[in-house]
C-alpha cells in the first residue's frame, strides 16, 4: 500500500467533508468551520490529507504555535482503518508540532472511543484528564491525553499545560 501525506488545500473539502460526516455523525464540522481552520494555514494550523491511490481516505490537523501543539482532528475512511494510516497522520503531526518548537501536545477523544484512545498511546500519549459534556451536541466527555515533544524532533521530554478546544 502507498499512502501519500500532502497538506490539505480547500480543493479537498468535499472529500473532507464526506469523510468528517462519516467519522463524527452530528458533532461533525462544518465547511465553514474547516475553510475558518484552512485560512489560519500555514500560520497556526497545519492539515494534512492521506491519499490513497489518488483518492483522499484520510486527514487530520494540528494547531502548532508557540510551545503547546494541539491534535485537532484525525480521521480515516473505515474501509481503511487497521492500516497504518492514523498512525502516519498523527506521526506527521507530531513531526511538525516538533518543527515548530513545541514542548508538548495535547488533544481530547471521547472517552467511548477506545480506537483513537489506543493509538494515541501507542504514540506516547497519556491520559491527563477527563472534561466532561465536552462534545455537542451529544454531551459525551473527552479524555484529555498529552505528549511531551523535543522541540526539533519528535522524541520524549516533559512539561504540563492546558488544552485547547479541539476534537
Ligand atoms: C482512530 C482512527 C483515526 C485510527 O485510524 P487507523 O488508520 O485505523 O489507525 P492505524 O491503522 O494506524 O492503527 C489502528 C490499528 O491498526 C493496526 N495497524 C496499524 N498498521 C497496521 C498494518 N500495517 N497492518 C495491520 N495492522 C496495522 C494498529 O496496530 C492498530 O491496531 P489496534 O488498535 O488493535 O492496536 C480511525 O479509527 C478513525 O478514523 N476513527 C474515527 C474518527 C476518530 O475517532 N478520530 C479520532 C478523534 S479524537
Amino acid at each position: 500500500m502507498s499512502v501519500a501525506l500532502r497538506q490539505m488545500t480547500k480543493a479537498d473539502l468535499d472529500a473532507v467533508i464526506e469523510l468528517e460526516h462519516a467519522a463524527f455523525a452530528e458533532e461533525a464540522w462544518t465547511r465553514q468551520m474547516l475553510i475558518g481552520e484552512l485560512d489560519q494555514q500555514p500560520a497556526s494550523r497545519y492539515y494534512l490529507v492521506a491519499q490513497l491511490d489518488g483518492q483522499v481516505v484520510g486527514y487530520a490537523g494540528l494547531l502548532g504555535a508557540g510551545w503547546q501543539g494541539d491534535v485537532l482532528t484525525l480521521a480515516v475512511a473505515r474501509l481503511h482503518w487497521g492500516r497504518g494510516i492514523g498512525s502516519a497522520l498523527l506521526e506527521a503531526l507530531l513531526a511538525e508540532a516538533a518543527r515548530r518548537g513545541c514542548a508538548e501536545v495535547f488533544l481530547e477523544v471521547r472517552t467511548d472511543n477506545v480506537r483513537a484512545q489506543q493509538l494515541y498511546a501507542r504514540h506516547e500519549f497519556s491520559q491527563i484528564g477527563i472534561r466532561r459534556g465536552y462534545y455537542q451536541p451529544s454531551g459525551a466527555d473527552a479524555v484529555v491525553m498529552r505528549r511531551a515533544l523535543t522541540p526539533g524532533k519528535a522524541g520524549a521530554g516533559a512539561a504540563g499545560g492546558t488544552t485547547e478546544e479541539h476534537r
